[in-house]
Parts: C-alpha cells; sequence; structure tokens
C-alpha cells in the first residue's frame, strides 16, 4: 500500500528489484542503484550498472544491460505488474525504464483525493524541541536573527506535518553583560531614578524610564563606555551579577528593558507569521542553576579552574584542537551563555521530555553548541534511547551578507534593524503594485488598505523564499530588487504562479466544467503529473535534511513546468474527457503549490493585482 503513494517508492520497489537481478546474475549489488533520469526526455529512471560492470563480468555492456532488463522482466511479470514498466537500452548499455501513463494517472488521480495529497506520515513520531528565535531583549530586533526565524518556522511546519509534535521555544537572549552594560548606562545619564537608591523604600514606578529608542541608544552607548574603560567593565559585571541574582533595583529595571523590548519583537514576529508555542529567555534557566550544578557535582565533572567552576569537554577525537572546557560559573560567580543553556537543556528535559532538540541558530556558534551537547551528554541530561543518546542539533546557518559579501550592516557599521528591513520591502512590493484607482482594481472594488496588505504579503513571501532558496548553511547577498520580482525564481513568482491557477480555476466555474479522471494525452500533461507525484519524497526530504530549500526548488520546478503545461494544454473548448483532466491537473498543482508555500511560512493571496497584468 505504501509504495503506491508516490515515485519515491515505486523507485524503491525497482531498486529491490535490480538489486535481486543482481544477485541472481552474481553481478555486485553496488552498481544496481536506480536513480531519477538526468534525461527526463526519454524516461524517468535509468540504471547505469552494466557500463560498470562489463568488464568484470567479461560481456559487452549492452548484452550484460539485456541481461539484466530480462530478470528484472520476470521478475516484475511474476508480480503482474508487466505493463507498469517500459524499458529500453540506450547508447553503450544504460537502461532506461519508463513508467506507464497509466500507472501515472492512477498515482495522480489517488494522490488528489487523499487529503494529505500522498504525503505519508512518519513512521516514529517524535516530540521535537526547536530552538530558533533567540532575539536579545534591550535592543531592537536586527536582522542576525531573520534566517532562524524563517527557516526555524519552516521546519516546525514540516515537522508537524509529517507528524511530529513540535516544541517552540523563542529562548531570548535575556541574561548577560549587555542588560549590566545597558543599566550602567543608564545611571550615568540619570543617576536619580528610584532604581539606583539604594535607601528606596516600596514599590517601583509602574512605567518603563525609557522607550525602546532610548534602549536602543543606551545599549550602544553602554558598550562603547565598557570598551574604552576597565573599571565601568567591572561594575557592569558587578551590575549583572547583582541583577542576575535579584538585587531589585537592577532586577526591576532588567524587567523593564524585557517588556519595553518583548513587544516589539513579538510585531515582528507576528508580521512574518512566526509562531512559538513559549516565551521563554535565558533568564527563566536561572531557576535551574543550582540543580544543575547539584547535578553535575554527582557526577563529579564539575571542576575548579583558574577561579571559575568548569565542565571539561574535550574528547581524544579532538586531537590537536581539543575543545576548551564550558565555564558554568565565572570567577566572580556570574553565568555564561553556556550554563543558561546547559540548564535550559535539563529545563527542556524536565517539561517536555523531547526526543530531540533543534536549534536554529547562527553557525558560528558551532563551537557554543558542541560545549554545551557534550556537557549535557556527560550530565545525563539527554534522552537515552535504544542504548545510546540523540545529542541535539545545532542546525547552523549562514549570514545574509550586504553587497560587499560582508554581514549585512548599515553605511556606518551599525546593525540592521529588522523592523526597518521589512518596511524597505513592503515598499519596494508596493511599487509593484496599482493603487486603488487602478481601472480593475476599482472593478473589483478593492481598497487601498487591501492592496497594501497584499504588498505586505508579497514583501514576505520575497523575503523568505529568497531566504530558504539558499541552503540553509549558505551566506548569501541580499538584493533587494531581485527578491522582489514576479520573475525567476522568487517568492512573488510562486505567489503570482498560484493567483494565475486560481484565475484559471475560477474561469472553468464559468464555463461549467468540472474536473474528472486524470488521463494523460501528451507530454506536458505527462511531465507537470510526474513533477507533483514528487511532493511525498520532497517533503521527507526537505525534513531529514533539515533544508526548506528542498521544498522551495521543488515548488520553483512545478511553477515552471505548470507555465508550460499552460500554455500547450489549453482547457476551454476541448474533449469532455481531456477538460476534466486538464482541470484536475490543475487543481492538484494548485493545491500542491498552496501546500509547499504553506510549509514554508508564505501566504497565497487568491488574486494579484499588478502593474504590468494582473492573475
Ligand atoms: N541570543 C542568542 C544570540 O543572539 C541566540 C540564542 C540561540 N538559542 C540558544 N539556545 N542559544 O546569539
Amino acid at each position: 500500500m505504501l509504495f503506491n503513494r508516490s515515485l519515491g517508492h515505486i523507485m524503491q520497489q525497482l531498486q529491490a528489484l535490480f538489486n535481486q537481478a543482481f544477485e541472481a546474475l552474481e553481478l555486485d549489488q553496488k552498481h544496481a542503484s536506480v536513480g531519477l533520469s538526468n534525461r527526463p526526455d526519454l524516461c524517468d529512471f535509468q540504471c547505469n550498472g552494466a557500463l560498470a560492470l562489463a568488464k568484470q563480468a567479461k560481456k559487452p555492456p549492452r548484452q550484460l544491460a539485456e541481461m539484466i532488463v530480462e530478470s528484472v522482466k520476470n521478475l516484475i511479470a511474476a508480480q503482474g505488474q508487466a505493463d507498469d514498466y517500459a524499458f529500453d537500452i540506450a547508447g553503450p548499455g544504460f537502461i532506461n525504464i519508463k513508467l506507464a501513463d497509466s500507472l501515472l494517472e492512477q498515482l495522480a488521480d489517488a494522490q488528489s483525493s487523499d487529503e494529505r495529497l500522498g504525503v505519508s506520515t512518519t513512521e516514529a513520531p517524535q516530540t521535537i524541541v526547536l530552538d530558533f528565535g533567540g532575539p536579545n531583549v534591550a535592543k531592537e530586533m536586527h536582522v542576525g536573527h531573520l534566517r532562524c526565524a524563517i527557516v526555524g518556522e519552516s521546519l516546525q511546519r514540516v515537522a508537524q506535518f509529517v507528524g511530529h509534535k513540535t516544541i517552540s521555544d523563542v529562548h531570548l537572549g535575556d541574561w548577560g553583560l549587555p542588560y549590566g552594560k545597558t543599566i550602567l548606562e543608564l545611571k550615568h545619564q540619570k543617576p536619580d531614578l528610584p532604581y539606583f537608591d539604594e535607601n528606596h523604600q516600596g514599590e517601583y514606578p509602574e512605567e518603563s524610564p525609557v522607550t525602546l529608542e532610548e534602549l536602543n541608544r543606551l545599549y550602544r552607548e553602554g558598550n562603547e563606555r565598557c570598551k574604552n574603560d576597565d573599571a565601568a567593565l567591572e561594575e557592569a559585571r558587578f551590575i549583572t551579577a547583582q541583577m542576575q541574582k535579584g538585587q531589585s533595583g537592577y532586577h526591576g529595571l532588567w524587567k523593564h528593558f524585557v517588556d519595553v523590548s518583548v513587544q516589539a519583537i513579538r510585531k515582528n514576529y507576528e508580521r512574518m507569521d512566526i509562531n512559538f508555542d513559549y516565551w521563554y529567555g535565558e533568564s527563566d534557566s536561572y531557576a535551574y542553576i543550582d540543580r544543575v550544578a547539584k547535578a553535575l557535582n554527582e557526577k563529579g565533572i564539575l571542576v575548579e579552574s583558574e577561579g571559575a567552576q568548569v565542565v571539561h569537554v574535550a574528547e581524544e577525537a579532538d586531537g590537536e584542537n581539543p575543545l576548551p572546557p564550558l565555564i558554568f560559573f565565572k570567577k566572580d560567580g556570574a553565568v555564561t551563555y553556556g550554563t543558561t543553556d546547559l540548564a535550559t537543556i535539563f529545563q527542556r528535559q524536565e517539561d517536555f521530555a523531547p526526543d530531540q532538540i533543534y536549534y536554529v541558530v547562527d553557525q558560528r556558534q558551532g563551537m557554543h553548541f558542541k560545549q554545551v551537547f557534550r556537557a549535557a551528554e556527560q550530565a545525563g541530561f539527554l534522552n537515552k534511547k535504544d542504548g545510546g543518546t540523540t545529542l541535539p542539533l545545532h542546525i547552523g546557518y549562514g549570514t545574509i551578507n550586504g553587497p560587499d559579501g560582508k554581514p549585512m550592516k548599515t553605511r556606518d557599521g551599525q546593525q540592521i534593524f529588522l523592523g526597518g528591513m521589512l518596511n524597505e520591502v513592503f515598499e519596494a512590493a508596493k511599487v509593484l503594485l496599482p493603487t486603488a484607482e487602478d481601472e480593475q482594481c476599482k472593478a473589483d472594488g478593492v481598497s487601498q488598505e487591501q492592496l497594501d496588505q497584499l504588498a505586505e504579503e508579497i514583501a514576505m513571501a520575497a523575503i523568505k523564499f529568497n531566504d530558504m532558496k539558499n541552503n540553509t548553511a549558505t551566506d548569501y547577498s541580499f538584493d533587494m530588487n531581485q527578491c522582489t520580482r514576479f520573475e525567476g525564481k522568487t517568492g512573488p513568482y510562486l505567489q503570482y504562479a498560484v493567483a494565475r491557477i486560481n484565475s484559471i480555476l475560477d474561469r472553468a466555474t464559468n464555463a461549467d466544467i468540472t474536473a474528472g479522471a486524470i488521463k494523460l494525452s501528451n507530454e506536458f500533461e505527462r511531465k507537470l503529473v510526474f513533477t507533483l507525484l514528487q511532493l511525498n519524497d520532497t517533503i521527507h526530504k526537505a525534513f531529514e535534511k533539515h533544508e526548506p530549500s528542498v521544498i522551495c526548488d521543488h515548488a520553483y520546478e512545478i511553477a515552471q513546468v505548470f507555465s508550460r503545461f499552460y500554455t500547450e494544454c489549453p482547457i476551454l473548448n476541448q474533449e469532455p474527457e481531456v477538460q476534466a483532466s486538464r482541470l484536475k491537473i490543475v487543481e492538484l498543482t494548485k493545491a500542491i503549490l498552496s501546500l509547499e508555500l504553506n510549509l514554508l511560512g508564505i501566504k497565497t493571496p487568491h488574486k494579484i493585482y499588478t502593474k504590468r497584468e494582473t492573475a
């Protein structure tokens, strides 16, 4: 039953038959491999083993290929499926395999009547914690936290769709030295605030003493001050330690900083349709630190080193470059990023007992995660299954670069704020759309507000697709004009493809055409159906590789193949069966594209108004 669902399963089945045939012919199975054809004009799958084995088998490769085909054909006939496959030997001995149209029709019909479009759910559902936010409070979100949000959200959706349980946590950066520095700066600038009065009695004001803009400035200035002044840095450290211990003035200020910035952070995520189940921060791990320290001590792995308390995590395999120890308590008793992450693993095990934790975090933090994961393993904080421990997974992403090939910054070297960048792309998208004064918009009664909403959806699609079309680990250069285009491998192009399909479907409805069984009548239909049938394999591959780019590639391929189909295969004024079949193929295309875009976190507006033409 399972293998009938997708081309991947058919390929697996063919692979098994080829293996069997190779075994029967006493040929090395290593060369039996069957893959998708790289000459799709000639065949669907191919096996090139005969060429590699000819010498060894002391037979001309074509003759060997014929023997293999004979053997596979017999096996297929024995299964009663002789009519499903056609074999052909090409050139010096390539085995080309083509699926019968009837088989593709049957598969595509089954796919379109399945509510999951033929995508199977996993046989081994897991609970997966996803950590893909990580914005730092006390300042505005910047583009450094864009990729994790985009990729993480997509992985969350894909994992859920294939049947896993996901638990996402934003894991705010809210607990380190930067906040001590910001408090110090505020102390210098507004020393009279009650938070700094040691004799203050009673409650502190409810209202934050600073706005987000002021926080941004204070954060920067505090950093500058400590860069040039060792005594200031020392004081900032002291303030940080006090704040972490709960000194009420500093802690009260810190709370304001978090509240002010979290409001803004939430807005950015909402705007991008990025969703978290939990809004914990590094600070929430604080409550677990004593228990973690106790657990480490019980294992005897928390040791003193130069006044600090550390966990040694180097392993023999590190060779010349042993991994430095994870610093759990600094000399002054303050905790580190390593401490909070280790304590967070402890908390996650206790609260969720996940099978796996994914960290979608900048790949430059690779060493940090190695330290944390090894320490967690030594401490016994990870789930043990089947006798082994599954280490959490750091899915490291590359940087978004500016035109100079370096991580994107403003002209004066500052971080680029995420909100500002989203606005810019929104403006770029707006330029592509007409105003409410446009004839078509007037005719449809579309308001300026609706057009702005459309521009927003196009802008988000542009940014997201542009990001995910690249492999997660690859750096890329951000080019706003390129990513907002309606042509090429872009988000807006795919949204436009769906909108165009909607208009085709609307016209078909007006012409009273209804969809019916798929019957392939030419190569364009066949090619489209063959591409659509790769959905199941695409989604599972994206999940297994943690790569939304796999879905981007497939969606783009579908849109391109569809475009050709659309020019070559009219629906109106055809024989009724042809109309019905083509309509069904169009409906299936729409369903699959919409699903894939949804898994990428991209919205699909029903109709798109552009300055050139409207779909
Ligand atoms: N706040 C961190 C940063 O900006 C990212 C946090 C990622 N998640 C984690 N569990 N360490 O670099």
